[in-house]
């Protein structure tokens, strides 16, 4: 047993958080399935902006990445050996539909239903998340979320696997962040579709908002004591400095960042200063997507991983705001993502107060390190075991502070396709050699089995 002091001294045991906490990892289809082309799966955006020259630093893709959709009971085997109680994962609709508007594709259902029962048999909660970016390619030909159809298609695929599911699957999570989905993927081009259009990405960004709306009650029609919510990708923002300039810019950036998607999930409607901004680049909203974007949900979703700085930055579109590298000396990991435990509890805090959701969940936390496998076998990632114990001690100081946290999930369990940076960036608690797809446990993971072993 490693001595969870040698990775972070002072940090939290098991017994300082409720004995029904849930403590698991979480995944993405696209970033660790592989078998790009088996069992009737469509081409994915992500396949495409990936075989696109330039868009992924590597040239890689996930065509093959973990393997994991042949070598899933390996994956479960170690997370259950981790002592994990609960494992997120998404369900990668390409697999469900195969073709526009095609019947759900039998052996696409099977995998999942494969994948959830060997969860179940091993103790582990099945979170099942369904959208984490992989849109079908098909449907992006049509226009993708920039078009009111794709909701519709949406909640068919939806349809699909909530009734194959729902029988062993209570949790779900309607969408993995929107705003990456919308502003990286339509803004700043930097993930698929690789688009650059301000009001694009936020008419994909409301048709995203919508279908999670639509998505709720159908789940609850299909999944008796569903639970359902929505993972956000958030940041505490601290202004560059104490000028007036500074803090106008960051509550510019506040109104996109952070309100114009917390508000109008609490019924609040898109924030009116940040509509005024964006101006001719407003979403087209028609009667009753407000209330239905409002839909009460049963939890929400945090997916953490730094403080953003934000400054007053004129000629810089949409917002005349921009966010800064990390203060000169802080702690940064291979990413260059500022490494702030505190910024998590600041940021819960903030959500509570704002918003007070009923329950919480980190669904999204980690840290990337630039690991070796040493002679000897063992990856000795000292770092990443030490921001994964410094910021469940963080999480720990809110639900002190009162806020209701009710578990927390690892990004990732094994090492996967990072989006645009491609296999050059690992996140896992797992190492994935991906010449031979050989898995070893990193030290950070044997501290979190060990955290999670203490009595
Ligand atoms: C999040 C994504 C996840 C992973 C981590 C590092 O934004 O949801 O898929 O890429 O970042």
């Amino acid at each position: 047993m490693t001595n969870p002091d040698q990775i972070e001294p002072g940090a939290p045991a098991r017994t300082d958080f409720a004995s029904d906490f849930l403590w698991g990892c979480a995944t993405s289809s696209y970033q660790i399935e592989g078998a790009g082309r088996e069992d009737g799966r469509a081409e994915s955006i992500w396949d495409r902006f990936a075989a696109t020259p330039g868009k992924v630093r590597d040239g890689s893709s996930g065509l093959v990445a973990c393997d994991h959709y042949h070598r899933w009971p390996e994956d479960l085997d170690i997370a259950r050996d981790m002592g994990l109680n609960a494992y997120r994962f998404s369900i990668a609709w390409p697999r469900i539909v195969s073709e526009f508007r095609a019947q759900p594709n039998a052996k696409g259902l099977d995998f999942y239903s494969r994948l959830v029962d060997g969860m179940l048999e091993r103790g582990i909660q099945p979170w099942a998340t369904l959208y984490h970016w992989d849109l079908p390619q098909y449907l992006q030909d049509r226009g993708g979320w920039a078009e009111r159809e794709t909701v519709q298609r949406y909640l068919e695929f939806v349809d699909a696997v909530t009734r194959r599911l729902g029988d062993r699957v209570r949790h779900w999570i309607t969408h993995n962040e929107p705003w990456c989905t919308a502003i990286l993927g339509n803004f700043e081009g930097v993930h698929a579709p690789g688009l650059s259009d301000f009001a694009t990405a936020l008419q994909v960004c409301h048709h995203v908002l919508l279908s999670h709306g639509k998505a709720v009650p159908l789940i609850r029609a299909n999944v008796p004591g569903a639970r359902v919510g929505i993972s956000l990708s958030l940041h505490p923002l601290r202004p560059a400095s104490d000028s007036d300039a500074d803090s106008a810019a960051l509550a510019r950036h506040d109104g996109l960042r952070y309100r114009w998607f917390l508000d109008p999930l609490h019924g609040r409607g898109y924030p009116a200063e940040t509509l005024q901004r964006v101006g001719a680049a407003a979403p087209a909203i028609q009667d009753g997507d407000m209330d239905a974007i409002g839909v009460a949900t049963d939890f929400m979703g945090v997916n953490y991983y730094f403080p953003e700085t934000v400054a007053g930055a004129p000629d810089h579109a949409p917002l005349d705001a921009r966010v800064l590298p990390p203060p000169a000396g802080a702690q940064t990991t291979a990413m260059g993502w500022e490494v702030a435990p505190e910024g998590l509890c600041e940021l819960l805090g903030r959500i509570h107060a704002d918003y007070a959701p009923k329950e919480l969940y980190i669904t999204e936390n980690g840290s990337c390190y630039n690991d070796e496998v040493r002679a000897d076998g063992r990856v000795a990632d000292v770092q990443r075991g030490s921001y994964l114990a410094r910021h469940i001690g963080a999480m720990k100081d809110a639900i002190t502070a009162g806020v209701p946290v009710k578990g927390y999930f690892a990004w990732s369990l094994v090492d996967n396709f990072e989006w645009a940076e491609g296999y050059l960036r690992r996140f896992g608690l797992v190492h994935i050699d991906y010449t031979t797809q050989q898995r070893r446990l990193k030290d950070s993971g044997k501290w979190y089995r060990d955290f999670l072993r203490q009595p």
